[in-house]
């Protein structure tokens, strides 16, 4: 008996020896001591034995069968150190290596340009205002002096939210909200979102952006109108660019003028972008109408103002040569990152 459990030792000694997973220690403790294992088939073989033998072979089987198993723990516990340490080991952070950027964002181009004309008014003592995007008729028509009959106010022109409040078709009711609040000297622009019940295509959207101004004082003149465009001219472009006023109506101003830009891609030359004309029409601008004046506030015997309306999008396209207004809304960083 002795000799069989001294052989069984052997062969686990030599097996633990080349066990090196897990999975392998458990096979090797189901064939020394599972039900069909080498030491339990001694245990069975023992009724052979006489009585008088039974009970010291009895004891050296459970003897060698806790000497069995702390053999098998003390493996099992080396093994599963060493599978940590190499899992360990797989799972390390190299905390020194360089992080995968995230991808820097950029100024939408149209927020280049505003930027760059607010700056330009702004360098001409001009503050900065603002006023809602919902707004009511009375600001957006009533007190901008457009009748209840103007085509303008055509529900297929204009976005309503009820019979009194329409999302602001332009940012010219803020020249009524200022004038109602504030005495003269004015001098203001107001930069913001305007909405027209426009179908989308290369040269209209339903939102848009404009810049208002707006100055109110004693003995202003279209002269001052003029020589104020004139500056953002060319302070936007550089030298050489300067405007062309047309004739035109607006109910808020008397007189009124759509102005061009010398064309920035020929300089006046005539060229495809300004088809050949040589001008790029911006804005619309005009002497603050004495009714309009009289209807927020002020005396129009005492003061007299200009004020004007700046399209961003003609601006920001005829600036970077952009062809299709859809390009400023689709939120394609492809082509939004090339105006850094
Ligand atoms: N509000 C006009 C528009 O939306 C633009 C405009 C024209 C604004 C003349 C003005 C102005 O202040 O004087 O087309």
């Amino acid at each position: 008996m002795k000799e069989k459990i001294a052989q069984i030792e052997e062969l686990l000694v030599t097996e633990l020896a080349v066990c090196d997973s897990l999975q392998a220690l458990d096979a090797l403790r189901v064939k020394v001591l599972g039900k069909k294992g080498e030491l339990t088939a001694l245990l069975r073989g023992m009724g052979q034995l006489s009585p008088e033998e039974r009970p010291v072979a009895g004891q050296m089987i459970n003897e060698a069968r806790e000497k069995f198993t702390a053999m098998l723990e003390e493996k099992q516990a080396l093994l599963k150190a060493q599978a940590q340490e190499a899992a360990l080991k797989r799972e390390t952070i190299d905390v020194t290596q360089p992080a995968a950027m995230p991808k820097a964002g950029c100024v939408h181009p149209m927020t280049l340009v505003l930027n760059e004309v607010v700056d330009c008014f702004t360098g001409m003592g001009f503050e900065v205002v603002e006023g809602p995007e919902v707004e009511l008729d009375h600001y957006n028509f009533e007190l901008m002096n457009i009748p209840k009959n103007h085509p303008a106010r055509d529900a297929q022109d204009t976005f309503y939210v009820d019979d009194n409040i329409v999302l602001r078709t332009h940012t010219s009711p803020v020249q009524a909200r200022t004038m109602l609040t504030r005495k003269p000297p004015i001098r203001v622009i107001c930069p913001g979102r305007v909405y027209r019940a426009d179908e989308m295509d290369a040269t209209h959207s339903p939102v848009f952006h404009q810049l208002e101004g707006l100055v109110i004082d004693k003995d202003v003149t279209m002269a001052d109108l003029r020589g104020t465009l004139n500056a953002f001219a060319e302070r936007l472009y550089g030298k050489g660019i300067t405007t062309r006023f047309r004739p035109s109506f607006f109910p808020f101003t008397e007189p009124s003028a759509e102005v061009d830009l010398t064309c920035v891609a020929c300089h006046g030359k005539g060229c495809r972008v300004c088809k050949g004309t040589g001008w790029i029409e911006v804005l619309g601008c005009g002497m603050v109408n004495p009714h309009v004046l009289e209807m927020c506030g002020i005396d129009p015997k005492e003061y007299s103002g200009f004020a004007f309306g700046i399209g961003i999008e003609r601006i920001t396209m005829q600036r970077y040569g952009i062809p299709d207004l859809r390009l400023l809304f689709e939120g394609d960083v492809r082509f939004l990152g090339q105006f850094r």
